[in-house]
């Protein structure tokens, strides 16, 4: 959702913003603006449409200073159009914003703005509170400002008399700032921080920062100056570029060996797994009576192969909660229930604030995030990081596969605490896991393979994905990727549950996807396959390679599988789901890593 940028120093800010703008383009928008405080006073250029439009904008208009804040938009509060799009002016402040301010109408109303603001959006009314309350000291107006607004904020604020000075301060949505060579830089991302520095810190929240050339100074809200914990980009920054890929889904697709290797093999002590780098104590594990997964789409769905993986070999319940549902559903959480709250970017609101409800309830709680220091991480007792590096297509996967691959170490150490298992029993769930990378990397090399599978579904309106078990798990995760960046209507169905109404749907127009990696449900799955057959449908077949099929000739297509574990089939089978949907998108000449409404962070609930 809304990117946020600011810099000052020596060089140009516009072009600093605008080359920032692009790399937070990934996060979803609609609008995009700067605004720069130089000699001249402060001029804004804003417009909807791309980063592109606005860059032409900046070319016939020439806007010059040192000091500048931008932003991508994605609509919440008023419809897209350019004076909607930030920053905001309001007298002498101006102002971008991430986040919601739930209690705008009455600050409009109490601060007699009605009539004076331009935009219809909640981020103008917060510039004038500003406004109101400043006489020349930024640290009070903010302050008081704060003390004002209910609700999400990440805002970059300057003002007409501070030349070459930001000021930023956050609640809930986030803010990383770094200093640069001769000057200092804040954004919403630390992707657009990395051009720049592998330094940087997460300002913490409802702390004011004061940015100038040279200098960072932080403090708190009764105006004491507060430490700056520093941190470090782990990750070879040449992992945010394409690297000669067309596009970046392709790219983490590809990585994923790599990174699933990242993930295990640092975890993995003497063949034990290990997780003493995070300090999670084997009690945690151990004494839980049940767990619940909370997490929002994608990650959603790692966590449902978690509660497969974790029932099938703990033997105690696990719920999968979708996070923006959690609240109304009057949880039942405590402190026997241990919490579990998987995000790739950590920032999701609302898997942010489940989580947080469940801790106020005792709930211990392990957060699997992959972006250092976010919200989520910080939120949670324990935190585990994937090391997937920056997930910059918005359809997610390497993420996904690393989110997979902490679950499977997880089980693998609670079944140690709970001592389910002998050493035989560990060690060759062990050595399976430890193949992963390497058996990604086989399935990788069938890539034009199955590019041309992904033909059979190109030109389909609807498509339907069936399994049963842990097929059923990844299938709902293949089916989200194929609607999200191919716009093609598909479904997940366990394929049990098919002839109770939707096997109505299948025609001979209709393309299946099945797969079938489970032994135990192998016969039952296949005669599902055969029902929707006899109806006509053209089904594509992911199964093990040592699988023998008497009639395979009944397959509109079959991809062959290598083979592991049924417990680690998933891995394999997810990479070709991934595939299928990126090919199918290419081919249709789609945006693919920016599908159409969709952000990557979504920061509103
Ligand atoms: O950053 P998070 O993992 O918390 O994000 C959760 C979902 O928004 C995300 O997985 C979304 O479903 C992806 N676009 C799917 O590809």
């Amino acid at each position: 959702m809304c990117g946020i940028i600011g810099y000052t120093g020596r060089d140009n800010a516009k072009d600093i913003m605008l080359d920032a703008l692009e790399l937070l383009e990934y996060r979803g928008y609609d609008s995009a603006g700067i605004a720069l405080l130089g000699e001249d006073g402060t001029q804004i250029m804003k417009r909807a449409g791309r980063v592109n439009d606005l860059r032409n904008l900046c070319e016939e208009k020439k806007p010059v200073g040192n000091c500048g804040i931008g932003h991508t938009r994605w609509a919440t509060h008023g419809g897209v159009c350019d004076e909607n799009a930030h920053p905001h002016r309001f007298g002498k402040i101006t102002l971008i914003h991430n986040g919601i301010i739930e209690n705008y109408r009455e600050l409009t109303e109490k601060y007699e703005l009605e009539g004076k603001l331009v935009s219809e959006t909640d981020s103008e009314v917060v510039a004038a509170v500003l406004e109101h309350f400043y006489s020349g000291d930024p640290y009070s107006a903010i302050r008081r400002t704060v003390l004002k607004i209910k609700g999400t904020f990440a805002l970059a604020i300057m003002f007409d008399d501070q030349p070459g000075k930001i000021f930023a301060v956050r609640n809930v949505s986030p803010i990383v700032a770094a200093a640069t060579k001769d000057g200092a830089i804040l954004s919403s991302d630390v992707a657009a921080i990395v051009p720049f520095t592998t330094d940087y810190f997460v300002m913490p929240e409802f702390h004011v920062v004061c940015l100038s050339p040279g200098n960072i100074e932080m403090f708190d809200l009764s105006g004491d100056k507060a430490e700056i914990e520093w941190l470090k980009v782990d990750w070879d920054v040449s992992r945010s570029s394409k690297g000669g890929y067309p596009f970046f889904m392709e790219k983490e697709i590809m990585e994923q060996p790599q990174v699933i290797g990242e993930t295990i093999y640092p975890r993995m002590k003497e063949g034990i797994p290990d997780f003493s780098k995070e300090e999670i104590p084997d009690h945690i594990l151990a004494d839980c009576k049940r767990i619940c997964v909370i997490a929002c789409g994608t990650a959603m769905h790692a966590g449902l192969v978690g509660k497969s993986l974790i029932q099938a070999i703990i033997g105690i319940h696990v719920d999968v909660v979708m996070a923006s549902e959690f609240m109304y559903n009057d949880p039942v959480v405590d402190k026997n229930t241990l919490v579990i709250a998987i995000s790739q970017s950590g920032e999701t609101i609302d898997t942010l604030e489940a989580l947080k409800f469940a801790r106020k309830c005792g709930s211990p709680s392990i957060s699997i995030v992959n972006v250092k220091g976010a919200s989520i991480a910080r939120a949670s007792e324990y935190v585990i990081y994937t090391s997937a590096g920056p997930e910059i297509a918005v359809a997610s996967t390497k993420a996904y596969t690393t989110q997979l691959a902490v679950l499977y170490l997880l089980t693998a150490r609670m079944a140690m605490a709970r001592k389910l298992w002998s050493k035989q029993e560990l060690s060759e769930y062990m050595k399976e896991l430890s193949r992963v990378p390497e058996v990604m990397a086989k399935v990788l090399e069938k890539k034009e393979e199955i590019h041309r599978l992904a033909g059979s579904i190109l030109n389909a309106k609807d498509v339907f994905m069936i399994g049963r078990g842990l097929d059923y798990s990844i299938l709902l995760e293949g089916s989200l990727k194929l609607k999200e960046v191919s716009y093609i209507h598909s479904e997940a169905y366990a394929s049990g549950e098919l002839k109770h109404g939707t096997i109505a749907l299948i025609t001979e127009d209709t393309p299946v996807v099945a797969v079938v990696t489970q032994d135990k449900l192998k016969s039952k799955e296949l005669s599902n396959i055969r029902e929707v057959q006899s109806r006509g449908a053209r089904v594509l077949l992911l199964i093990k390679e040592n699988e023998k099929l008497e009639d395979d000739g009944r397959f509109a297509n079959v991809f062959r599988l290598p083979v592991m574990a049924d417990t680690f089939m998933v891995m394999p089978a997810s990479i070709v789901l991934q595939l299928i949907a990126y090919f199918v998108s290419l081919d249709k000449g789609l945006d693919v890593d920016k599908p159409r409404n969709l952000a990557k962070v979504v920061t509103v609930e």
